[in-house]
């Protein structure tokens, strides 16, 4: 039922000078796709940086600390180009997102996936050496970075799952 009330907003918003404008001019959607996935690269890719570090794999020469300050900025700063880019995708044809059960999903595994990233990272602004302490500690890095990876590689199969899984 919930669906239902967004249809409403969804055909005001395509009637909206900004959505005709997307809509007619043939570039703007392929352009702005085309930043989203460049930006999807970066995050998931410093994501896997830190995970793949935090599992004891990758560079394990280097602190976890040195990892994590070099890629989490790669997660942080693309997350509001891909919110831009993707809010302006949802204005050119809002009910193929807003009304689909998938984005939904993306938009959860995304909090899901930002949240677990904090954990990683908020316990090293108060301690660099966090993560390498213990082995107690090591074992409760893997387990973040085994619930981190799948996070965002969900957030990925389920944006590009929208296309494909029609709204309600
Ligand atoms: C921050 C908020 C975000 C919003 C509002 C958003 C919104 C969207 C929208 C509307 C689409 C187009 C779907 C379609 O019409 O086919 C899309 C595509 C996609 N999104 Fe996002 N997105 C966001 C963040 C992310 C993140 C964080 C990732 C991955 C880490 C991601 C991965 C993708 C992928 C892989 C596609 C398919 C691109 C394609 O092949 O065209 N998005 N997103």
């Amino acid at each position: 039922m919930a669906w239902l009330s967004l249809e409403p907003f969804c055909r005001w918003l395509a009637g909206t000078p900004v959505s005709q404008t997307i809509q007619t001019i043939e570039w703007i959607i392929p352009a702005l796709q085309t930043v989203h996935i460049l930006a999807v690269a970066c995050v998931v890719t410093s994501a896997l940086m830190i995970d793949l570090r935090l599992l004891g794999l990758g560079r394990h020469d280097q602190p976890v600390a040195a990892i994590a300050r070099r890629f989490l900025p790669f997660i942080w700063w693309p997350l509001p180009v891909l919110a831009a880019t993707g809010a302006l995708l949802i204005a050119a044809e809002p009910a193929r997102s807003l009304r689909n059960p998938v984005f939904l999903l993306k938009m959860e595994l995304l909090v899901l996936a930002a949240g677990i990233t904090l954990l990683c990272q908020i316990p090293l602004r108060r301690n660099a050496a966090f993560w390498d302490l213990s082995a107690g500690r090591r074992r409760l890095g893997r387990l973040i970075a085994l619930a981190s990876l799948p996070a965002w590689i969900g957030v990925v199969f389920a944006g590009r799952w929208i296309a494909y899984i029609q709204g309600v």
